[in-house]
């Protein structure tokens, strides 16, 4: 079986690892790919911004399956064509994409399907803002209605702050499109957990569930990025948790897709709040997450090729992933910068002693490659990821591996799951 991957992150990485452990692949392309993927697939050109690169990509290598990493070729509707010209393809159509690509879809869906998310007004002027922000108690969420690449969200602390900011995402200056439109949302306070399944349109098989650490620094301090580590353990959420998660969000985000003719299949990552009141929805994302991906597919047992291909064919079950009950964690290294502006081309030492160590697995992010050495390439270089019985362990064990790996300008956080730990 040749199967393409569409990306080029530490996401597509995990993803291709696991996949040629599958007996049934024979041939792994990712495009566009970076350094350290040249290593387990062959990487070939194509710009993700362009549907007609992508077509003319497929149409060379007549792929059996693709899979799609990042949100964008998916907005362009890439499952809509590669489906339409008859090439397998594992993800969500355009149109119900759109639970990820505009949040005021998502918001007023939440609402219809009385699924729990948090109060929140949707404004396309500033006269708007005005009005709504009457209705709310400070701090105040606002989200650019559009996909902004994880700088869409602000936490105003005061109302005039949120006035500002709101204003600055509807004249364009700030996020240009994705902020034409605006919601405002009632802040919640809570652990976030990031819960995905994947689906056929009709049925769910949960994933295990995984946390991100979005802030740059240590004790969530700093601005929002990416994502700057994630862990997975069988106790984060347990049995009696995950069937309430599937009965109220995960099952009926499907059942209301499907009555509303926008039938969801490929990967939903729910992004959860669990408060108080309970857990509630912060967004949605219709593909994998970025870094959960990394330590996920580290306690996946089964074959990830055979999930995605029941979604494909409508014939997904709740047990189509066996997981190890081993924990793994995922430590991001970033560029000096990062998430503001950094350099690149910074020669990466220490990478083979770090991959000697006991169930580390080091999947790049942003590298390339050049005469045997790996150069940085972007703002997420490296997720350094464990896996042990223990998370203590897990955790250990990157760290390990972290202080064995160097360039110029490095940093990472050095609490990726230091809250569970204390827990335990
Ligand atoms: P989103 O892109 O909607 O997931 O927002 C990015 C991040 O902003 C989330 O992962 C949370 O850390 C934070 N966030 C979003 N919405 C809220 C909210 N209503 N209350 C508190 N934090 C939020
Ligand atoms: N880690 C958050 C995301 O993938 O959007």
């Amino acid at each position: 079986m040749k199967i393409l991957v569409i990306g080029s992150g530490g996401r597509e990485h995990a993803l291709i690892w696991k996949l040629r452990q599958s007996p049934r692949v024979t041939k792994i392309y990712c495009a566009p790919g970076n350094g350290g993927i040249a290593d387990e697939a062959e990487c070939v050109a194509v710009d993700v911004k362009s549907l007609d690169s992508m077509v003319a990509l497929a149409n060379q290598i007549q792929p059996d399956l693709t899979i799609v990493g990042p949100e964008l070729p998916l907005m362009l509707g890439l499952v809509d064509e590669f489906t339409r010209r008859g090439w397998r393809t594992f993800g969500p159509t355009r149109a119900a994409a759109q639970l990820e690509t505009s949040k005021s879809f998502a918001k007023e869906f939440l609402q219809r399907h009385r699924i729990p998310t948090a109060h929140y007004a949707i404004c396309d002027s500033s006269q708007q803002v005005r009005d709504a922000l009457g209705h709310f108690h400070t701090p105040i969420v606002v989200k650019a209605d559009g996909l902004a690449a994880g700088k869409g969200v602000v936490i105003a602390k005061s109302k005039d702050e949120a006035a500002t900011v709101a204003n600055e995402m509807l004249s364009g200056r700030m996020l240009g499109e994705a902020g034409s439109r605006v919601v405002l949302e009632e802040f919640l306070e809570g652990d976030e957990l990031s819960f995905l399944v994947v689906s056929d349109g009709e049925r769910v098989a949960p994933l295990v569930a995984a946390q991100d650490h979005k802030r740059v620094g240590d004790g969530d301090s700093g601005p929002n990025t990416g994502g700057m580590g994630a862990y997975t353990t069988r106790t984060i959420v347990d049995d009696q948790m995950r069937d309430w998660l599937l009965t109220h969000i995960a099952r009926p985000v499907v059942a209301g897709m499907k009555a509303e003719g926008t039938e969801y299949k490929g990967v939903l990552y729910c992004g959860l709040m669990m408060t108080a009141r309970g857990p509630m929805v912060l967004e949605f994302n219709c593909r994998f997450g970025d870094p959960e991906t990394q330590p996920i597919l580290m306690r996946l047992e089964s074959d990830l090729i055979e999930a995605m291909e029941a979604s494909i064919d409508g014939r997904t079950s709740d047990g189509d992933f066996k997981w190890s009950n081993d924990a793994a964690v995922c430590v991001v290294m970033a560029s000096g910068g990062y998430p503001g502006a950094y350099e690149a081309g910074k020669r990466i030492t220490g990478l083979d002693d770090a991959a000697k160590l006991d169930g580390v697995k080091v999947f790049h992010a942003s590298t390339s490659k050049r005469d045997n050495a790996f150069y940085t390439s972007g703002g997420r270089v490296l997720g350094v990821t464990a896996r042990a019985a223990e998370l203590e362990t897990a955790v250990q064990r990157a760290y390990e591996a972290c202080a064995k790996i160097g360039f110029e300008g490095a940093h990472y956080r050095k609490d990726i799951a230091a809250r569970a730990l204390k827990k335990n």
